[in-house]
Order: structure tokens, then sequence, then C-alpha cells
């Protein structure tokens, strides 16, 4: 008899990569996709998060990832890394390749259960952010805010920013301060999104759309 182990967050593994939304295969797990600006740190969260450098690739330039990658969680979701938005030094028709990417998985994907957005967590309240999550909420798609690169930032300025980001979402609920140097934020994470993620799928408050708002 071996002993089952438990962990606070679940393993994944690569699944698939895609270039057009008509490459997916259909699913009927509970996907979640991790969105946010371009080089806001997406591919960095999920290797950190998920506690697998090997999963996603991260890169110092904008602009890394171009395809949708698809990764297994144990916990029966998938995640999704998506190329980000706001990077403007690809050719143009790579640009357009990317967002129809993004716009046709967020608008037509039936088992996509919630974003994980991402926002720099130094710079609250960019128009561009702002667009995003009026989008979000134009297909109300459930967010689940983190504010990455967190370490860059001291005690003080965090919890300005914080409370600057609330106002600038309308939100009484706190995003979630988040950076891949610290194990703690990563604790921090699986204790708060498996709760939303549980309220979004019950649908408690279907008026909802940002973090429990
Ligand atoms: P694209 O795929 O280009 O859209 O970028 P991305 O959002 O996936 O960003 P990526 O994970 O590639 O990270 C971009 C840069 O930010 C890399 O140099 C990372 O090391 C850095 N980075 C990401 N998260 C953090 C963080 O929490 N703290 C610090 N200091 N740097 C971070
Ligand atoms: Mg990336």
């Amino acid at each position: 008899m071996h002993k089952k182990t438990t962990s606070l967050w679940p393993q994944a593994t690569f699944l698939f990569s895609a270039a057009h939304f008509k490459e997916i295969p259909r699913s009927d797990k509970r996907e979640f996709c991790v969105l946010g600006r371009s080089n806001v740190g997406k591919s960095s969260f999920i290797n950190h998060a998920l506690c697998n450098n090997t999963l996603a690739r991260v890169s110092k330039k904008p602009g890394k990832t171009t395809l949708a990658n698809f990764f297994a969680l144990t916990n029966k979701t998938v995640w999704v890394d998506l190329p980000g938005y706001g990077h403007a030094k690809r050719g143009r028709e790579e640009q357009i390749r990317w967002s129809v990417l993004v716009g046709d998985y967020c608008e037509k994907r039936e088992n996509l259960t919630g974003v994980i957005w991402l926002c720099d967590s130094r710079h609250p309240g960019l128009a561009i952010d702002k667009e995003a999550i009026q989008w979000f909420a134009s297909l109300h798609l459930p967010v689940f805010v983190v504010l990455t690169k967190a370490d860059k930032l001291t005690r003080n300025e965090q919890a300005a920013h914080v409370r600057q980001f609330k106002q600038e979402f309308g939100t009484t609920e706190t995003p979630l301060l988040y950076s891949n140097m610290s194990e703690a934020s990563r604790i921090s994470f699986w204790k708060e999104f498996p709760k939303w993620a549980e309220r979004i799928t019950k649908n408690i408050e279907p008026n909802s759309s940002v973090q429990g708002s």
C-alpha cells in the first residue's frame, strides 16, 4: 500500500498548442485561461503557481507566447497560456492572428470557466487593462485578478497600488499580489483561487464578474 500524498497545488502537464481557434479540440473539462498584457508575467506565473519551470516559456522580451498552450492539471481542470495583448513589435499579420486567437477563444470556448487576469502591480489602471476588463464583463466572464511582480514594490507601494486597482476596477474584493520569487504568493493563490473557482462554478454571485465583487 503506498501512501497518497496531497499538495496544496495540483501537478500539471503540457497538453498541446494551437495557433488558431479551429485547431483546439472540444473538451468538457473546466478551463481557465491566463490573460494579460504582453510581458506582464503570464507564463512565469503558470510555471511558478504550478511549481514546474518546464511548462511555459518565459522571456524578458514581450511577445514570447505566440500560441495558445494548454496544460492539464491533476484537479481535472485545464489552464491555457495565451499570447499577451498590447505588444506592437511583431508583424501586423502575427498580431492579427494573436488577437483573433484570443478573441475567438474567449468568445467561443464553451468550457471556458473563468479568466486568471494578470496586471502589473506597478501600473494600476492602464487604459489597455481597462479595455480588457470591460471586454471580459461584456462576455460575462468571471475574472480572478492577480497583480504580478509585487517584489518590485515596497510594502507601502503594494498597499497603495492595491487600493488604486480596486478603485479603478470598481471592486471591493482585494486583488492578489503575486511574485514569482515568493513561495508565500503561491500558497496565497492556492488558498484563494479554489474558493473563487467554486463560487463562480456554483454561480452563487451571478451578477459579479470581478473576483466576487
Ligand atoms: P508574453 O508571453 O510575451 O505575453 O509575456 P508573459 O506575460 O508570458 O511574461 P513572461 O512570463 O514571459 O515574463 C516576462 C518577464 O517578466 C520575464 O523576464 C520574467 O522573469 C519577469 N517576471 C515575471 N513575473 C515576475 C515577478 O513576479 N517578479 C519579477 N521580478 N519578474 C517577473
Ligand atoms: Mg508568455
